[in-house]
């Protein structure tokens, strides 16, 4: 490990920000002194009368109870949103689940959204994909208590795709939306529209996550130190909040949003049948054309769009969207079902039931239906993606390199573990450069370090990349038809051994940014840190 000087954000740009109103972070003693800034508070608790939202949102978290199972209800956490101004159309608040809402945007509208705390303990959220301000990236700095207010407002700029939200306290992101809190972030421009893809009811959200439930159809979070270095691994597997979930669709052309919204768990997305799976999209949009896959690799936080043709399907007929077994997603390189795959190492806890990281599940089943659907016939050209490619990095040659490694029990990246505002040379980039960064899941130190490696689901806050090289890595022969990397990306899913260099643009916003672990463990337990753009 090369050692690196460490310097705290810097508080000159931090006083700029917040007599700007784009820096309300209070928590450094050091910083106390600002809170008689009112231009920094209100900024966050208040709109911006300057800002002119074409849609607004109120949002809120709070504690609910659902029927998931038969029987007692389950105590969730859910998000429950509301037009305020607007079409009403850009807010579906899914029923009798925790999963949700989704929302509906198109690029270029102005946004206000009002999120409202009412859990017992602090939140923020995160726009898992955007790229917007500092300020309403949702980083943990700006976590608020019950009963109070943050004011989003951004313009999307993104393009076409499934993005998602989440909370992002530090320490708490993963119970938070283990215990219900995530919703899709939809947003769709004039050249998707164009494209006369499925949309209303041929358009749906397949959120996958999987959860524990006890004898009273409570959710069980975890329950050892073991699994929580592991990360956490459910025994049911949920769609949209529902276990053996089920689709009832008609013989017509579907666009199936797929999230990997599991704290830990890792699918290999496959159709029973083997019938191929046709790609659109991934993390950040549609890809340049159709893809077609056996399966499909996905890691907790990343996206795929599918384009599901069942016209030709008779009612009655059925389907499985199962995820097949692989090797290398369990501690100790034996894949889920190997040596140590069946005990702790595999994240199970010895006497349960619960599924290893690779095991074979089912995940939805889609049942055809009487009556004709809408067919459409898929478009050969789907969008123009501007890809970078590595020549177009400044350090093309030299790229930065972070490690993700297991130090003893902790995970880490370079050696370090996250601190609010900390943040190293190594880790500031400049504004309006493209860079190259290697992400590597390498062997973590000490006698135990290749034993401890495992999965690493690697995200970079408010950008998409271009993963322009991914290496092998451990359970290679069963993954490596899954990756789909000539997209948009803004999560690359690193096995062990495996290294991913990625390509990306700084522009437009400066500030203070994560880059981090996905799975939701790791990333509690430090696996995060903050990047710099200097403007
Ligand atoms: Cu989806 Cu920093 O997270
Ligand atoms: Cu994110
Ligand atoms: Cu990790």
């Amino acid at each position: 490990m090369k050692p690196s000087k460490n310097n705290t954000y810097d508080r000159r740009s931090f006083m700029r920000s917040a007599l700007f109103g784009t820096g309300a972070l209070l928590t450094l003693p050091s910083l106390l002194t600002l809170s008689s800034c009112t231009a920094a508070t209100s900024k966050k608790a208040v709109p911006d009368p300057n800002f002119n939202a074409d849609i607004e949102i109120d949002l809120k978290a709070s504690p609910d109870k659902v029927q998931i199972l038969q029987g007692s209800p389950t105590k969730i956490w859910r998000y429950s949103a509301q037009v305020k101004k607007g079409p009403a159309g850009a807010v579906q608040n899914l029923s009798n689940t925790f999963t949700g809402p989704v929302f509906r945007f198109k690029k270029g509208q102005k946004v206000r959204i009002n999120f409202r705390n009412e859990l017992s303990e602090e939140s923020i959220v995160h726009w898992h994909g955007l790229h917007i301000p500092e300020i309403d990236d949702g980083h943990p700095r700006f976590v608020i208590d019950k009963g109070e207010t943050f004011v989003y407002e951004f313009e999307i700029v993104n393009r076409a795709g499934t993005y998602w939200f989440h909370p992002h306290p530090h320490g708490r992101t993963g119970p938070q939306v283990y215990n219900g809190l995530a919703g899709l972030f939809i947003i769709t421009d004039d050249e998707e529209q164009s494209l006369d893809l499925p949309a209303g009811e041929y358009d749906i959200p397949v959120v996958i996550q999987d959860r524990t439930f006890d004898r009273n159809n409570q959710l069980v979070y975890l329950q050892n130190r073991m699994q929580r270095m592991t990360g956490f691994l459910g025994e049911t597997i949920t769609v949209n909040g529902k276990p053996n979930a089920s689709l009832n669709l008609k013989a017509g052309t579907y666009r199936l949003r797929v999230l990997n919204g599991s704290n830990s768990r890792i699918y290999k997305i496959a159709f029973n049948d083997s019938s191929p799976l046709t790609a659109i999209a991934t993390d950040g949009g549609l890809l340049a054309s159709p893809v077609q896959k056996r399966y499909i690799i996905l890691g907790p936080a990343e996206r795929v769009d599918l384009w599901v043709d069942l016209s030709t399907r008779k009612p009655g007929d059925r389907i499985t969207l199962k995820s097949l077994s692989f090797e290398g997603g369990a501690m100790g390189g034996m894949g889920g079902g190997g040596m140590m795959g069946g005990g702790m190492m595999g994240g199970r806890s010895g006497s349960s039931n619960v599924p290893g990281n690779g095991d074979e599940l089912t995940l939805l089943s889609i049942n055809i239906k009487d009556g004709k659907g809408i067919k459409r016939s898929l478009p050969e050209k789907l969008s123009v993606l501007n890809l970078l490619t590595a020549g177009d990095a400044i350090n093309q040659n030299d790229p930065r390199t972070f490690r993700f490694t297991m130090q003893g029990m902790n995970p880490v990246i370079n050696g370090r573990s996250f601190k609010m505002t900390e943040v190293a040379d190594d880790e500031t980039v400049r504004l309006n450069t493209t860079e190259i960064w290697r992400l590597k899941n390498d062997n973590g130190s000490g006698m135990m370090g290749g034993m401890m490696q495992m999965p690493h689901p690697v995200h970079i806050h408010g950008l998409s990349f271009h993963i322009v090289n991914r290496t092998r890595g451990k359970g290679w022969e069963t993954i490596k038809d899954g990756f789909i990397d000539n997209g948009w990306k803004d999560t690359a899913l690193l096995f062990p051994g495996m290294t991913a260099d990625v390509v990306m643009r700084f522009e437009d916003y400066p500030g203070l940014f994560l880059y981090h672990c996905h799975n939701l463990e790791h990333e509690d337990l430090g696996m995060m840190r903050n990047y710099l753009v200097k403007g």
